[in-house]
């Protein structure tokens, strides 16, 4: 972890669940972490309950499935905190919505949800890539927070619009692999797919029985993919770990 200690790390989706327990991570090891979410307060708590560690959590408000607030937030990165090294691409949502049925209100919660998993993360990434790009930083890191319905399609009806968004991560994070190789940039680039972990993920999306689905079913948490992370993140530069899935033993879909 040692070269990454006071470099800068941003995380999307700080404000809960996995992307929370990622940036609290960071911070804890040392790194200055940018927490992005539309509901910063609760990024700022945990900046607070932070405020001993070896690193330093920032809170950042935006919406990052909105073009304006992406751009200014890296305008803010690049004025007060000064670089990016480390992006993780958490933020995401999972609308609840059966294809064979659509009202016209499931229309913009799923545009939402392409907006935020698909736009969101190639926005921040473009960003990124720039800002690394103009520090002269060669050796960053991208993460993209995937999903196991990123590789396959799951017998999971309410969730294909969510599984469609995953599988674009998918070929985005490989898509952009290729490119950046293509350039000799030392920039590496992982997928990080988890199965069920227990967040609050079911609270925003109107999944019907979530806690009860996480009560009963095997489950991981946020640290488990943390941990995933930091695996990938503190290999050696020229180790390129290109896709982790991590699952809970005995998941069943
Ligand atoms: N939980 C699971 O079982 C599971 C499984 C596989 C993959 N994942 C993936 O893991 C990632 C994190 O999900 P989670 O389970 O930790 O869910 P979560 O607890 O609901 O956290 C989601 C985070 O995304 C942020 N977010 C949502 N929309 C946003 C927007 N428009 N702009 C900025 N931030 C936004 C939320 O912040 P605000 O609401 O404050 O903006 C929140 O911090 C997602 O990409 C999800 O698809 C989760």
């Amino acid at each position: 972890m040692d070269r990454w200690v006071g470099k800068v790390a941003v995380v999307t989706g700080a404000s809960s669940g996995i992307g929370q327990n990622i940036a609290q991570e960071l911070a804890e090891r040392g790194m200055t972490v940018v927490g992005v979410a539309r509901r910063a307060e609760l990024v700022e708590e945990l900046a607070k309950k932070l405020s001993g560690s070896k690193g330093k959590l920032h809170a950042l408000k935006a919406d990052i499935g909105n073009e304006e607030d992406v751009v200014k937030a890296f305008e803010w990165i690049r004025k007060n905190i000064g670089s990016v090294h480390v992006l993780v691409n958490n933020a995401g949502i999972a609308p609840y919505t059966f294809l064979s049925k659509l009202e016209r209100s499931d229309y913009k919660k799923i545009r939402g949800c392409f907006d935020v998993n698909v736009m969101g993360l190639i926005m921040c990434s473009n960003e990124a890539i720039k800002l690394m790009k103009e520090k002269g930083i060669d050796d960053g890191h991208i993460f993209n927070v995937n999903s196991v319905a990123g590789h396959y399609i799951g017998n999971m009806p309410g969730f294909f619009p969510y599984t469609a968004s995953k599988f674009a991560v998918t070929v985005i994070t490989e898509g952009l692999r290729r490119e950046l190789a293509e350039a000799k940039s030392k920039i590496r680039v992982t997928s990080v797919s988890p199965g069920l972990v227990d967040t609050n993920i079911g609270a925003p999306s109107g999944i019907p029985n979530f806690e009860e689905m996480v009560a009963n079913a095997p489950c991981l948490k946020s640290e488990d993919i943390t941990r995933s992370l930091i695996h990938a993140l503190t290999a050696p530069p020229d180790v390129q770990i290109a896709e982790i899935m991590v699952r809970p033993v005995g998941e069943q879909f």
